[in-house]
């Protein structure tokens, strides 16, 4: 190996007294504190903006890179909502650690192509490495494939494709117009908006989308489920698959995980969880017991630019038919030297893309640098904070309207309009939340704990300006 590491010298002397090391970590805290102590939501057009950047960068002559750097981080600091101020309880974006901050500086550098494992053999065992400790805590064997993703619905959209490959050997070849019934794919209204565009972007049709019914906890129905399918090969159709959700996008709910698998297997339908966010829970010993069942998916989508608490875009597909996604992802060409052999696989014959880049270190050198202890630290911290958001906005006098144990709480109250007071909660920057319609409900705020650093005097501060807006 090569002697002449220049960026991880820098970083090498953590805990002595070591200039350039102590420099970048205190970039990055000084970062941290600044957003945590600006504002949360920019006030600005799209033509401020459109004209600031016409008035100074035509491209006509080179500017200096120290300008254009300082100019473009104030522009950041300025014009976005702060996803990682301890205060921006929004859609699971989240806080990010050091470490993976680093992780992102080091791909950038390298510029690994992790299309085929020749080209890139170190990054392409660290994922492998990574994926398949996260794989083991789903419990899903040890010869399911996996890969890293841009997100979650690209993740999706894997677990539709493969599923439908395995389904349908004629797919792949001839597509939908060989398939005999047409298949379907249940999920509730509560499931990520992505499968609508898959069962587009698949040939499925939107149509193909059977909504489920939930119960007052906005859960699927396993009865509606029944029924439905069972509607459906009366009437010719081909039920192909069942989307599970771990974490819903409005309410945070967790679907029926065991009772899911077994009907799924007794079907024989193919058992997509979506854990986009709320997988991470997998590792909390507090936690992990919300999603029992998971084991018995056939696919997986888990995003650790979610709760893993690393840069976007960073999702991962796992799947337990290594065989059924080799043929769904199967390519030859021409122009990469030789297939690779022995017992690793080409990340461009088992995924989506070709060129890709070094997706899982951020969450590889993130997991070394805290291990698995910190990780759960910080998972059950933000449920902690949960509790206590839920806790407070009771206390105020407000009507928390979801449940689940994840840290995500939806609540109203008498009378509130939610736009108008978003607008007011925006422009007084106390916090940053969203509203929600659950159901066929009225609009309600949704509040989620993305950040490991939101603290329970946070909480306490925002709920209390809450009362003030009112
Ligand atoms: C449940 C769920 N699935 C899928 C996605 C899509 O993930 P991504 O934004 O990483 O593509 C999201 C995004 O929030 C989600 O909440």
């Amino acid at each position: 190996m090569t002697a002449v590491l220049p960026l991880s010298s820098i970083f090498r002397s953590e805990g002595h007294s070591h200039m350039a090391f102590d420099e970048i970590r205190s970039v990055v805290a000084k970062v941290e504190a600044d957003i945590a102590g600006g504002p949360i939501v920019p006030t600005v057009t799209p033509q401020e903006i459109r004209s600031y950047l016409t008035s100074r960068y035509d491209f006509g002559k080179p500017l200096a890179l120290d300008d254009v750097v300082a100019d473009v981080e104030r522009m950041l600091r300025t014009w976005q909502v702060q996803v990682t101020h301890p205060r921006y309880f929004g859609l699971f974006n989240p806080s990010v650690t050091l470490a993976s901050i680093i992780a992102d500086t080091l791909v950038a550098m390298y510029n690994p192509q992790l299309a085929t494992w020749r080209t890139s053999p170190a990054a392409n065992e660290i994922e492998r490495h990574t994926l398949a400790w996260l794989g083991g805590k789903f419990g899903l064997p040890a010869n399911a494939v996996a890969s890293f993703t841009n997100g979650g619905a690209e993740a999706n959209l894997s677990a539709v494709i493969v599923a439908l490959t395995r389904a349908f050997p004629d797919y792949g070849e001839h597509g939908l117009r060989r398939v005999s019934a047409s298949p379907t794919i249940y999920l509730t209204a509560e499931a990520h908006h992505s499968f609508n565009k898959i069962a587009h972007m698949t040939g499925l049709g939107r149509r193909a989308i059977r909504t489920v019914a939930t119960d007052r906890h906005l859960k699927m129905d396993l009865g509606d489920l029944a029924r439905r399918v069972a509607e459906d090969r009366q009437n010719g159709f081909a039920p192909l698959l069942v989307v599970g959700t771990v974490g819903t996008t409005g309410a945070g709910v967790i679907d029926p995980m065991s009772e899911l698998a077994r009907f799924c297997r007794s079907e024989e339908l193919w058992f997509h969880v979506d854990a986009a966010w709320g997988g991470a829970a997998i590792i909390s010993p507090a936690l992990r017991g919300h999603l029992a069942g998971i084991d018995g998916a056939d696919s997986i989508t888990c995003d650790a630019h979610q709760w893993f608490s690393v840069p976007m875009a960073a999702g991962m597909f796992f799947c337990r038919h290594p065989d059924a996604v080799g043929a769904a992802f199967r390519a030859e060409t021409s122009y990469m030297p030789g297939k690779t052999a022995g017992p690793v696989l080409d990340p461009y014959t088992t995924s989506v893309q070709w060129s890709r880049r070094f997706i899982g270190l951020k969450l590889f050198l993130a997991l070394a640098h805290h291990g698995e202890s910190g990780y759960v630290g910080m998972i059950e911290h933000q449920a902690r904070m949960g509790d206590v958001l839920r806790e407070s906005l009771t206390r105020a006098g407000w009507r928390v309207v979801n449940t689940t144990p994840l840290p995500l709480v939806c609540f109203t109250r008498e009378g509130l309009v939610t736009a108008k007071f978003l607008a007011a909660l925006y422009a007084s920057q106390v916090a940053w939340m969203s509203e929600v319609r659950l159901g066929d409900g009225a609009p309600v705020l949704r509040a989620c704990i993305t950040s490991f650093r939101t603290t329970e005097a946070d909480i306490e501060w925002v709920v209390r300006e809450m009362g003030r807006l009112t």
